[in-house]
């Protein structure tokens, strides 16, 4: 059975809104998501149209936004964009995310430091403010936040990384105890190193190590993270809240 046959109908009837669509697990996941049934607006700030073209091509149905995450009324407009289209949202996946290749203690920049803030922590708030009034009017709703297990444990060069995805676990807690007895889940995944654009100058040589490192023996797919938030996404989890599901092959069970 395939991944995304496995998924079939887990999200019919539903509207997710996935940001980082354009790329990587992102594009993974709203391929999933188009597969299991929702309709799906892929938002990025690039590559969100191919994406929306891949899913038509497949059958499925969906619409691009130019979503800049860091940017707060760009999410007014991009929700009241959706609401107005569709009449309802069910579910929002904060995927996008950038990485740094000078994220150490002595060689970040403050510059360095706020750009990261800004996309990987900032933009996953901006996104649950933008999207939870409509969650409470509509008496129920899903978010689904993308973190790393740099979020977890301490890894080599990405401090101000493994802050923003510290902080994703945190407030992904918090806004989910706030919000359970309205029916709006919140939880977070933390991928393990998956094959994506955003490891596109890790040599070989690391991947291998990384490789070897790894209970499981291999890399994670786009696709193993997008299983995992499009069953977030779905009514499945209506009783997980708060709850951080790491998606790594093992590597942090050692
Ligand atoms: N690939 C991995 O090994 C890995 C591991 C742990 C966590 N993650 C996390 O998974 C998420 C997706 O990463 P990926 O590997 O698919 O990377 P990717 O680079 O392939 O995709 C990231 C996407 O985010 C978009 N983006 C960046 N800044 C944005 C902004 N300001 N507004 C809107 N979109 C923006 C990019 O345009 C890109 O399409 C990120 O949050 C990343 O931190 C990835």
């Amino acid at each position: 059975m395939t991944a995304s046959a496995q998924q079939t109908g887990l999200l019919d009837g539903r509207t997710v809104l996935i940001t980082g669509a354009g790329s990587g697990i992102g594009r993974a996941t709203a391929l999933l998501a188009s597969a299991g049934g929702a309709f799906v607006f892929a938002a990025d700030i690039k590559g969100q149209d191919e994406t929306v073209a891949a899913i038509g091509e497949s059958g499925g149905e969906a619409e691009a936004l130019n979503l800049d995450i860091t940017d707060a009324g760009a999410w007014e407009s991009a929700v009241g964009n959706v609401l107005s289209a569709r009449g309802r949202l069910d579910g929002l996946a904060n995927i996008a995310g950038i990485v740094s290749n000078t994220d150490t203690l002595l060689s970040q920049t403050e510059e360095g430091w706020d750009r990261l803030i800004a996309v990987d922590l900032k933009g996953p708030w901006l996104g649950m403010r933008a999207v939870i009034r409509h969650f409470l009017d509509a008496g129920a709703g899903k978010v689904v936040n993308v973190a790393s297990t740099a979020g977890l444990i301490g890894m080599p060069d990405v401090l101000a990384y493994s802050a923003a995805k510290g902080g994703v676990i945190a407030m992904s807690r918090q806004v989910a105890v706030s919000y359970a007895a309205e029916s709006v889940q919140v939880n977070v995944v933390a991928p393990g190193v998956i094959r994506t654009p955003m490891h596109g100058d890790v040599t070989p040589e690391l991947m291998t190590a990384v490789k070897a490192a790894t209970p499981a023996g291999r890399i994670g797919e786009p696709e193993d993270i997008g299983n995992m938030i499009v069953y977030l996404l779905g009514p499945g989890s209506d009783f997980v809240t708060g709850q951080v599901f790491t998606v790594d092959g093992g590597w942090t069970a050692q």
